[in-house]
């Protein structure tokens, strides 16, 4: 595992933006994991731009999202699907097709879970997995506490990751419980990009990077992976000892 430090957010955004791209340019065919959340807004932005100046198709990617809030239908605002529209999928040359989401409203969560690892597996696996990190250590919707083996389910969410999404949901009550692709999945991507902006990321940062791996701190499982890269601003590598800078 490797750690990136970059000056600033637009630098960090500009990097995982310029990774995306030269991965997709090796092989256009490449399938994505993708988050949402606040983080990857500049890297989405800059992707765009990229679409839009002619430099970058996305005509032959497959995406997946790591996660959505459960039963929220597609078409609810603070949903990922929403989110995932607005600031990246109808901005882009991306085929609707091969766009995968999950639903937050599925008649039989067990079945949709499953089928999405499948649809997964049926993609081929995953080229490149891009995750934020929550301030307790999460990623996608895996808590502290997920078990490393674990793949796309059903999950609690913790108190703290509702109260810091609250501002989405009316009466500020995020739902509690979302759809997460497991830790499992995430680690068979063949490349995972973390992106951490913030000195409020700090904290987890360092417990992911330098603590003990353990599933008390989800994304310290992402020290096993032979190509993972925690791609950080100064903010967010504040915490960490010297000696991890690239
Ligand atoms: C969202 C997701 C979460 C976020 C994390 C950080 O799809 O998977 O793990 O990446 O909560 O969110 P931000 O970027 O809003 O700080």
């Amino acid at each position: 595992m490797k750690v990136r430090i970059l000056p600033d957010y637009d630098a960090l955004s500009e990097t995982a933006a310029a990774i995306v791209a030269e991965r997709l340019r090796e092989k256009p065919s490449a399938v994505l994991l993708l988050p949402t959340g606040t983080t990857p807004l500049g890297m989405y932005r800059r992707l765009v731009g990229l679409h839009r100046s002619g430099d970058l198709s996305f005509a032959r990617a497959t995406f997946f999202n790591l996660d959505e809030y459960f039963g929220l239908p597609p078409e609810h605002p603070a949903s990922y699907h929403v989110y995932m529209r607005e600031n990246f999928y109808a901005l882009i040359d991306a085929d609707p097709a091969r766009v995968h989401v999950p639903r937050g409203d599925a008649p039989d969560p067990k079945a949709a879970c499953r089928r999405y690892e499948a649809a997964i597996r049926g993609a081929g696996g995953i080229d490149l997995c891009v995750l934020g990190i929550g301030r307790n250590g999460h990623i996608g919707f895996n808590e502290p506490g997920a078990p490393f083996g674990s793949r796309t389910r059903v999950v609690r969410l913790a108190e703290s990751t509702r109260r810091v999404n609250a501002a989405d949901f009316e009466a500020d009550r995020a739902p509690e419980q979302a759809i997460t692709v497991g830790l499992a999945t995430i680690c068979e991507a063949r490349e995972v990009l973390l992106l951490a902006s913030g000195a409020n990321k700090a904290g987890a940062v360092a417990a992911a990077v330098e603590g003990e791996v353990a599933e008390s701190v989800p994304a310290s499982v992402l020290r096993r992976h032979p190509k993972g890269t925690f791609l950080l601003d100064e903010d967010a590598g504040s915490d960490l000892g010297s000696g991890v800078a690239d």
